[in-house]
C-alpha cells in the first residue's frame, strides 16, 4: 500500500486563519500539530515514510517540508504538481509517480487521503483502513463513509445500496448537493457523507479514468514528464465529480473512528476544550460573563463581555466576529473580498 496525501488545496472556509498562501492543512487547530502532520502521524503505524507521497505544489512545499520534519517522516516523497488542478489530476499524477518512481505494480493499492481532517483514535482508524484495503483488492474503489447528523452542503453524499463485504455498494454518489437535497438525504436515512478518502488498485483507478475522464487519461498516457509539461491541459475537477459520481465500482465502508472535517469556525468550536461556561478560548483573551463563545486571539489582547453564542477570530490584519451557527457564510465574505480585490 502507498498512502497518497493530498496537500495542495487552498481552502478558504477558515478565513482569516486560512489564506491562499497558508491553507487549512497547515493550521494547528486542535493542539500543537498541524492537520497535515496529524495526517502523516495517523499513517505512520501502518506504513513507512517512504511509502507516503505528499502531493502539493511549489507554493506550499516549504510548509510540507517543515511538517514532514515535525512528524518525523522526512523519508516521505514530496510530489510537486506544476499547478493546482484539483484532486482528480493530483491523484492521477500521484498514481503515475508510483508506477514510474516507486516501482509499483498495477495491482498496488493506493490509499488517498485529504490532509485537513481530524480522525481518532488512530487504532480504530487503522482497522478501518485495513478493511478498506481488503475491499480495494476486490477491484473496487472504496470510500469511508460517515453517518450524517446535519444537512451539510460542503460534503459528498453516498446512498448505501446492497451490502458488500462489510460495506455497501454505492447506489449513487452526489457531490455537494444543495440544502434541499441534503435535507432529503438526511431524512432518507441511508445516505452517508464521503470522507474524501479513497482506496483502490492503481489499475482500477486508471480504468475508471479511461472510461470517465478521457482527457486526464490521455495525459497520463504521456507519462510523468508528459503530464508535468502539459499540466495546464488538465481539467480542473475533483475526484468526487470526476470518478466517484460516475464509477460503478464504488463501495462505501462506514467509518468507526471519529471523523471531523472541521471546515468551519462552528466545527472548530465543537472540537476545542471548553470552560465551565462553554467558552473555547485560545491566545490572550479575557471572557467576562461570556457563554458558549469561541475567542481565538493571535496578536493582541481580546476581551469579551457578556457574549453569548459568538465566534471571534483575530489575526494580525483581520478580525471576524460571527454568530454561532452562521460561520459557513465566511465563504461569502471571502468571495466579497476577492471581488473587491
Ligand atoms: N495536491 C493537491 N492538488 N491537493 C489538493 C488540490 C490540488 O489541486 N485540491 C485540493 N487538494 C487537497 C486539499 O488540500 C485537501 O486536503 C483535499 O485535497 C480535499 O480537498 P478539499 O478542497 O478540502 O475538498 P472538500 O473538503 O471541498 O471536499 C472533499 O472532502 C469532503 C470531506 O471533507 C470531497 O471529497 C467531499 O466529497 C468530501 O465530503
Ligand atoms: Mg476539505
Amino acid at each position: 500500500m502507498k498512502v497518497i496525501i493530498l496537500a495542495g488545496g487552498g481552502g478558504s472556509r477558515l478565513f482569516p486563519l486560512s489564506r491562499t498562501l497558508f491553507p487549512k492543512q497547515f493550521l494547528k487547530l486542535n493542539g500543537e500539530e498541524s492537520l497535515l502532520a496529524q495526517t502523516i502521524t495517523r499513517f505512520l503505524p501502518m506504513v513507512k515514510p517512504s511509502d507516503m507521497v505528499v502531493v502539493t505544489n511549489q507554493e506550499y512545499v516549504h510548509h510540507v517540508r517543515t511538517e514532514l520534519i515535525l512528524a518525523k517522516a522526512q523519508g516521505a516523497h514530496i510530489l510537486l504538481e506544476p499547478m493546482a488542478r484539483n484532486t482528480a489530476p493530483a491523484v492521477a499524477f500521484a498514481a503515475q509517480y508510483c508506477l514510474e518512481h516507486l516501482g509499483c505494480q498495477p495491482d498496488e493499492i493506493l490509499y488517498v487521503t485529504p490532509s485537513d481532517h481530524i480522525i481518532r483514535p488512530i487504532e480504530t482508524f487503522a482497522a478501518n483502513v485495513r478493511q478498506a484495503i481488503g475491499l480495494a483488492n476486490m477491484d473496487k474503489i472504496v470510500t469511508l463513509g460517515i453517518r450524517p447528523n446535519h444537512p451539510e452542503t460542503g460534503y459528498g453524499y453516498m446512498q448505501a445500496g446492497t451490502p458488500f463485504s462489510g460495506g455497501f455498494a454505492v447506489q449513487s454518489f452526489r457531490e455537494k448537493p444543495d440544502l434541499k437535497t441534503a435535507e432529503e438525504y438526511l431524512a432518507a436515512g441511508n445516505y452517508y457523507w464521503n470522507s474524501g478518502m479513497f482506496a483502490f488498485a492503481i489499475q482500477c483507478f486508471m480504468e475508471e479514468l479511461a472510461a470517465y475522464q478521457p482527457d486526464i487519461y490521455e495525459l497520463v498516457q504521456s507519462g510523468l514528464d508528459g503530464m508535468k509539461e502539459n499540466f495546464t491541459l488538465m481539467p480542473n475537477i475533483s475526484i468526487d465529480y470526476a470518478i466517484a459520481e460516475k464509477s460503478q465500482k464504488m463501495v462505501m465502508l462506514p467509518i468507526t473512528a471519529e471523523w471531523n472535517d472541521i471546515g468551519s469556525w462552528d466545527a472548530i468550536y465543537d472540537v476545542l476544550d471548553k470552560d465551565l461556561d462553554g467558552n473555547a478560548v485560545k491566545g490572550d483573551c479575557i471572557p467576562i460573563e461570556c457563554s458558549n463563545t469561541l475567542i481565538l486571539g493571535h496578536s493582541r489582547l481580546i476581551a469579551g463581555i457578556g457574549l453569548e453564542d459568538i465566534l471571534v477570530v483575530e489575526t494580525n490584519d483581520v478580525i471576524v466576529v460571527a454568530k454561532k451557527g452562521e460561520s459557513q457564510k465566511v465563504k461569502d465574505l471571502v468571495c466579497e473580498l476577492k471581488e473587491k480585490g
